[in-house]
């Protein structure tokens, strides 16, 4: 590991998300019973141990922050310093045993005038992926790091050559129509990946794994570090129609700048309806395999 170039909350903050990623380890390797939180969101005990964890460590390390966690912490959050927590991204991976989740911490900083529903300033993240050892961190104007060495945004600059990410819901599926914007990326890229956490999904997009990353309905949790480190990986934050992304948008995209515009464009084109690739309906196409196979 590089030593990286001194960051004066993020480097303290990544012994926290390295133990909460230890003990998440641990759990994954044992095996946890899931339970339901929603229709099909799941939540295990390793969720809220290494809430529980981070959280203390938190209050040890910067006694004057507050604390935003998914699993329900809600503590000084009239602090200037709020720290956004998704102690275990990917809880459906986990609980499956696919091996693809992280814990991810964000800190926004609130002038203290700021009116509630504005968002603050973030200024450092800290994404970890505790099975593969990657540790991500940012700082607002210090770059952003993989392992302490710098990581910059893809240099691919057309969508046909990107490789990009999504995610789907897991409440209201039947709302959603990211399943439309999934064919369609598709079919012009080099792919989507749909690995189920949407954390990673930004620091990879902030390191260069991915060209591009959106999903709709994502919370401060999954967003807020991964949105500083792509950032400051020289990327590019919007909403789908280019406006500033937010903390609690309902639209996330991610992009190494190169392939904006051209996501932009695509975007507003499929939202008026127009530009859908034709592919065959399943009874189309049995019906096709059908005839094939009486000729
Ligand atoms: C989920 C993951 C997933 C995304 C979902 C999130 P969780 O977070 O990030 O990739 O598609 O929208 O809710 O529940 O595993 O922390
Ligand atoms: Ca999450
Ligand atoms: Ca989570």
């Amino acid at each position: 590991m590089t030593a990286g170039p001194g960051l004066e909350i993020a480097d303290p903050a990544s012994a926290i998300a390295r133990e909460a990623g230890a003990l998440l380890r641990e759990y994954y390797r044992r095996g946890v019973a899931a339970e339901y939180k929603g229709d099909v969101d799941l939540v295990t005990e390793a969720d809220r141990a290494s809430e529980k964890l981070i959280v203390k460590r938190l209050h040890e390390l910067f006694p004057n922050h507050g604390v935003y966690g998914e699993e329900g912490t809600r503590s000084n959050i009239d602090s200037e310093y709020r720290w956004y927590i998704d102690p275990l991204d990917g809880t459906t991976n986990f609980a499956h045993g696919f091996p693809t989740f992280c814990v991810s911490m964000g800190l926004e900083r609130r002038a203290p005038s700021l009116a509630p529903e504005l968002d603050g300033e973030i200024v450092a993240g800290i994404i970890y992926d505790p099975l593969r050892d990657d540790l991500f961190t940012a700082e607002k104007g210090k770059g952003a790091y993989l392992n302490g060495a710098p990581i910059h945004v893809s240099r691919v600059a057309e969508l046909a050559e990107a490789l990009l990410a999504t995610g789907f819901p897991s409440r209201k599926r039947h709302d959603n129509p990211n399943v439309h914007f999934y064919q369609e990326f598709t079919l012009r890229s080099h792919g989507v990946r749909r690995a189920g956490a949407a954390a990673l999904d930004l620091a990879y997009t902030a390191c260069g794994r991915l060209d591009a990353f959106w999903e709709f309905n994502l919370n401060p949790w999954d967003t807020a570090a991964g949105a500083l480190l792509v950032t400051e990986a020289g990327g590019s934050m919007t909403s789908f129609d280019g406006g500033p992304f937010l903390l609690n948008s309902d639209e996330v995209l991610a992009t190494n700048g190169l392939v904006l515009e051209e996501l932009l464009r695509l975007f507003e084109e499929l939202f008026a309806g127009r530009d859908l690739d034709p592919i065959p309906t399943p009874a189309e196409f049995a019906a096709r395999r059908a005839q094939r196979g009486i000729v």
